[in-house]
């Protein structure tokens, strides 16, 4: 198969709009009240789904959700392939174009994913790189969205905030007009260029982001309390990572300075007793289940969406 117009890829997060992350939100709702109603595609349409990191959810949910529209999943782990022993992500891309509707891709450096998007002919999706996880941030909002009003609302996110998931976070709920609260350390908050793209954002969208060092003032109120591991895949320094950040556990006193009403999320795999405790993960406010389903409906939206632009 070979396609001329240049393809939509998702690398991260504002390569939609903040109109075309609604849309795809609506669809992810509307797929999970219906999941076989979107044979998207049909064909059956094949969508290649690799993996140069480990994975459950994001694994499952692409190769299930794919099949829910009706097409086929082709899912490898890159050391089995060619890319293991060398070949180039580019020439990669331009084979797997000829035969696949989509490339999905968990891999390091974000260097990596543009190659591949520069050389694909079909549409790109990210399925986490060091520097973004924009699959996770569409199902943490769908799940925020079962709950509260996007617009308005406000997130604290603690811990590590200058890797893939405190990207995305300030990005993707900046772009939904939400309040964003960063609890980390110096070295552990998202980067100026970060900082400077969600406030042009937050111009237009209403939303607004502000970082502190102190766990309890990013809580204090908030409306949803997210966190993520404080060792990342691909991390070595992790003895002095988890020292740094232990202040910021999200256990029972920190969880008492949020809203009453405050909904817990957290991408998965936890780290039980690290970034976050049992009695969070399985108390009241936990949402962290109803988000890792919202990744199958969140992604099989996306992909529809993609499918249809091109
Ligand atoms: N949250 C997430 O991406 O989980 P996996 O690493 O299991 O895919
Ligand atoms: N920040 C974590 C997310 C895992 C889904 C990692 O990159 O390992």
């Amino acid at each position: 198969m070979k396609h001329t117009a240049p393809p939509k890829h998702f690398l991260k997060d504002d390569d939609l709009t903040v109109a075309q992350q609604a849309e795809v939100l609506d669809l992810a709702a509307k797929m999970k009240a219906d999941p076989y109603a979107y044979p998207a595609l049909a064909g059956p349409k094949s969508v290649a789904v690799v993996f140069e990191k480990p994975s459950t959810r994001t694994r499952l949910s692409f190769d299930i959700g794919i099949a829910e529209l009706g097409g086929h999943s082709v899912v490898i782990d890159a050391q089995s392939t060619q890319l293991g022993r060398g070949e180039t992500v580019g020439d990669t891309a331009r084979v797997l174009s000829r035969y696949v509707s989509a490339i999905v891709i968990r891999t390091f450096g974000d260097d990596r994913i543009e190659e591949l998007a520069a050389n694909a002919s079909v549409p790109v999706v990210n399925a986490l790189t060091d520097g973004w996880h924009p699959c996770q941030l569409l199902a943490d909002l769908q799940t925020v969205a079962e709950h509260k009003p996007l617009k308005g609302t406000s997130i604290a996110y603690l811990g590590d905030a200058a890797f893939n998931m405190g990207n995305s976070t300030v990005i993707a709920c900046s772009m939904a007009g939400m309040h964003v609260r960063i609890g980390a350390p110096e070295d552990y908050q998202p980067a100026p260029e970060v900082l400077a793209r969600a406030a042009e954002i937050n111009a237009a969208t209403g939303g607004s982001v502000v970082v502190t060092e102190d766990p309890v003032e990013a809580v204090a109120g908030a409306d949803v309390v997210s966190t993520d591991a404080w060792v990342s895949m691909g991390m070595a320094d992790s003895e002095k990572r988890i020292e740094e950040l232990t202040r910021y556990q999200l256990n029972g006193e920190l969880l008492a300075h949020a809203a009453d009403d405050a909904i817990v999320l957290h991408c998965l795999p936890a780290h039980r007793g690290e970034e976050i405790t049992d009695e969070v993960m399985d108390g009241p406010h936990s949402r962290v289940f109803d988000q890792a389903e919202n990744r199958l409906h969140a992604q099989k939206a996306l992909l529809a969406w993609l499918l249809r632009e091109r």
